[in-house]
């Protein structure tokens, strides 16, 4: 396997994880490159189940080295407790696991903040993981923000200090409680002390590894709607979730990276607020997270569920260059008597092939459907490709021929040996 960009197709949540896991026992390093513990990845090896948040799930193989690269916003504290989690079930992380002292530092104001600002909205709620992700980049954005460099740098405390004054007087201004500076640096100097040996500059690892020919896996957080540019801004997260984020959250060139594989669900959930063309307020919604188990893996909110949206897969497919798809949760379908797939929008009488890119139009925007049968039988107990029901196999070909890239990888359920590879 060449070294490969893997993103979601969709609103987050497409089974990265369990796909990251799978393909990493054939690359060498496995790099996440934006996002923070906004992410939950679930891995499931045997009967454990593991939900990685900052960690690339690649940590899974005990010989596979992982990086948290410089487009990330990390929350220290956050991080220790999954490294905790991680040594608690034997798993060991020094040594292999790498931070880029580039990442930028979430700290308790952020999350204070985030949680502030979205009490504050009305109608326009995002719905926020209230990790303190937006307020992390925005500091980033305006050059006010504390890198994992600085964390473990002589300075710390000055620059602390500076940073808590104004974001106290912001929190204020949104009816928040503003932070002790006390508690705020003996947590984060603990926190600094543990985290010292995995800081480093870690563009000379991903560059040695690119000279030496080492396979390398970046890990896509969240999905392409939630792109802070092409998802359904605003109700999006703050990073670019596309593969471009890849190269510069990482730091290496496009030309070193040969493949990007979508990760598409074999229907779409989305969880937090915002728009959502193909969403099933019904029985049939019910179902699909009734038996997928869509709940949050990170806040343990329930997932909006609804029947595949082909303009969305098409869009994320032109916008990260898919050379290939993941299919993941066929299984979830099962049981379904017919199952729709949305092939256009209808609005105003206008016909719409592509997302649009105001929210005002996408949300008054109607699916327009095209219907196919079922197959009314298990297919989380197979194997083989050639094995599945006809119906299912016209499915799965129809949703990569709508979203124009061959299918490489098929998932019927959590675990590693629920995996077809299809020529890849
Ligand atoms: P991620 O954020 O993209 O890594 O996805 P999550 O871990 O948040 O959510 C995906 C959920 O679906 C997890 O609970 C996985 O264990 C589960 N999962 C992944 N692939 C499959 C599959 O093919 N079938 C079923 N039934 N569950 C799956
Ligand atoms: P993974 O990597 C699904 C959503 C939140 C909210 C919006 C903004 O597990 O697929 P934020 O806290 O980022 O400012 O919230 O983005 N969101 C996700 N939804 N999966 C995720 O990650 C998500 N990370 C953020 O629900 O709507
Ligand atoms: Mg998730």
């Amino acid at each position: 396997m060449p070294s490969t960009i893997l993103v979601g197709a969709q609103w987050g949540d497409e089974g990265k994880g369990k796909i990251i896991d799978v393909l990493a026992s054939e690359a060498d390093l496995v790099v996440r490159f934006q996002g923070g513990n906004n992410a939950g990845h679930t891995v499931k090896v045997g009967d454990a189940k593991y939900v990685l948040h900052l960690i690339p799930s690649g940590i899974l193989h005990p010989d596979k080295v992982c990086v948290i690269g410089n487009g990330l916003v990390v929350d220290p504290l956050a991080l220790l407790v999954e490294l905790d989690g991680l040594e608690q079930s034997g798993i060991k992380v020094a040594g292999r696991l790498f931070i880029s002292d580039r990442c930028h530092v979430v700290l308790p104001y952020h999350r204070v903040l985030d949680e502030g600002r979205e009490a504050g909205r009305a109608s326009d709620r995002i719905g926020t993981t209230k990790r303190g992700i937006g307020p992390a980049y925005s500091a980033k954005t305006s050059r006010t923000g504390i890198r994992m460099g600085d964390l473990v740098s002589p300075g710390f405390e000055e620059l602390l200090a500076i940073r808590i004054e104004d974001a106290n007087r912001a929190i204020l201004e949104v009816g928040g409680k503003p932070v002790d500076g006390a508690v705020v640096l003996a947590d984060y100097r603990r926190a600094a002390e543990r985290l010292k040996p995995y800081i480093t500059d870690t563009l000379g690892i991903l560059h040695e590894a690119v000279k030496a020919d080492r396979k390398i896996l970046f890990e896509g957080a969240q999905g392409t709607m939630l792109d802070i540019d092409y998802g359904t801004y605003p109700f999006v997260t703050s990073s670019n979730t596309t593969a471009g984020g890849a190269c510069t959250g990482a730091g290496l060139g496009p030309g070193q990276v040969q493949h990007v594989i979508g990760v598409i669900k074999a229907y779409t959930t989305r969880v937090g607020d915002g728009p959502f063309p193909t969403e099933l307020k019904d029985s049939v919604g019910e179902t699909l997270g009734r038996v997928g188990v869509e709940f949050g893996a990170t806040t343990g909110r329930p997932r909006r569920c609804g029947w595949f949206d082909a303009v969305v897969a098409r869009y994320a497919c032109r916008l990260n260059g898919f050379t290939t798809l993941a299919v993941t949760k066929l299984d979830v379908l099962d049981s379904l008597k017919t199952i729709k797939i949305c092939v256009a929008y209808e609005c105003d009488g206008k016909l719409y092939d592509t997302v649009p890119a105001s929210v005002h139009i996408l949300e008054r925007c109607r699916p327009v459907y095209e219907e196919m049968g079922g197959w009314q039988c298990a297919t989380s107990t197979l194997t083989r490709y050639e094995d599945l029901p006809d119906a299912a196999y016209r499915y799965v070909a129809r949703l990569c021929e709508l979203t124009g890239a061959p299918l490489g990888i098929l998932s019927v359920g959590p675990r590693r040996d629920s995996t077809m590879r299809v020529g890849l």
